[in-house]
């Protein structure tokens, strides 16, 4: 089993580019256990390994939502106190909101017109977030969301996206992205970029139905843990987590019909940084009584610290600020001359730089 093992960027894939990571996560609402496990928690075990790492705040995916203005500011300040408070160190790893660095958004257009309606129309996250007639409803940026995306991983010539299960259809279609344009511009200039899906929580599931993933916009709180949730709330929400009668088995594969119970177990694997298997060695032909409390004490374990520290952080906002600004303009040196080469290659005068 390789599951508790640290995610990693290697050299290999892209042969010819520089390894370097990216990712991002939307700030339109609070961070949860999934967005922890999935994401922030192996951003920060990626950095500082001799690979550049890049993370960002994507305020401007966040807006193909309806974001009222005061909460998107307040939520992308606490998004970067998550990022902060969780270990990612702004002398190790640039942090910034993406509309910050205009980079983004003027690949975004480049890709736009290489990307074709037929690629959008196929993701899942846009089929699923515009059944039926909520399509028509939906904006435009919403459609083209990942072309945007694209151009996020792109512009820095990124080669690694740590992300959850759910984004490894988008990071796919960044390499179409980069694939089409290469093609059709004649040139090797954008990298086939990996999504790094590793680490033993992939896909976090509610605490109230294990067949869905543990989610921000969940209408019932407790079917999430939030980072902003004191030890009291994550030990209740623990224990009030929807499971079964049966003790539990001694190997995963046996917990293949029991959703609710393989969750509980990947979670406490990912907390501790053990293999599943090893969890179950731990607890196998014990109850739910018995395990629960011990998660609830991981869980409290591992995420009060980081609770107490956003909210720490988030008492001063202009330094949160200044962080930002500072990342953005680290962020902008890397970007700028990609896009200036990109405009380059599809033929448009530069004639102002
Ligand atoms: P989002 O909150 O949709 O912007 O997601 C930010 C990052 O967290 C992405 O890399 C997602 O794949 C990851 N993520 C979100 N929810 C979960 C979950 N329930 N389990 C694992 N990863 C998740
Ligand atoms: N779509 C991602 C999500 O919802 C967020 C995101 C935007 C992202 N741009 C990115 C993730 C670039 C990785 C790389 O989770």
């Amino acid at each position: 089993m390789t599951d508790a093992k640290a995610p990693t960027a290697t050299a290999d894939a892209n042969p010819g580019f520089t390894p370097r990571v990216f990712s991002g996560i939307q700030p339109s609402g609070g961070l949860t256990l999934g967005n922890y496990l999935g994401a922030i928690k192996r951003f920060v075990e990626m950095q500082g390994q001799g690979v550049e790492t890049i993370y960002c705040m994507v305020d401007m995916h966040a807006i193909t939502v309806w974001q009222d203005p005061e909460a998107l500011r307040r939520q992308t300040r606490e998004l970067a106190a998550g990022y902060l408070a969780a270990g990612l160190d702004p002398t190790k790893s640039i942090l910034f909101n993406q509309s910050q660095v205009s980079a983004h958004a003027e690949l975004g257009w480049i890709f736009n017109c290489v990307a074709r309606m037929g690629w959008m129309n196929r993701m899942t996250q846009w089929k699923d977030k515009t059944s039926g007639k909520d399509a028509e409803k939906a904006s435009l940026g919403l459609f083209a969301y990942p072309s945007l995306m694209a151009a996020d991983i792109l512009v820095y010539h990124a080669t690694h996206v740590p992300v959850g299960e759910d984004q490894k259809q988008h990071v796919e279609l960044t390499r179409d992205i980069a694939a089409k344009f290469n093609h059709d511009f004649k040139v090797d200039f954008f990298p086939m970029t990996n999504p790094v899906i590793e680490g033993a929580a992939t896909r976090v599931m509610s605490l109230r139905d294990g067949t869905k993933k543990m989610s921000k916009s969940d209408p019932s709180d407790a079917a999430r843990i939030n980072l902003t949730d004191d030890a009291d709330t994550i030990a209740k929400k623990i224990k009030k987590a929807k499971t079964d009668a049966e003790p539990l088995p001694e190997s995963f594969e046996a917990l293949a019909d029991r959703p609710e119970a393989k969750n509980l177990v990947n979670i406490y694997a990912a907390l501790a940084g053990m293999t599943k298997d090893a969890v179950l060695a731990e607890f196998a032909g014990q109850g739910f009584g018995a395990f629960k409390p011990k998660l609830a004490d991981l869980a409290v374990a591992s995420l009060a610290p980081i609770s107490t520290e956003m909210s720490r952080l988030m008492q001063d906002p202009a330094e949160i600020d200044r962080i930002l600004g500072q990342g953005a303009d680290k962020a902008d040196a890397i970007a700028r001359p990609i896009l200036e080469k990109t405009y380059d290659i599809v033929g448009m005068i530069r004639s102002r730089r």
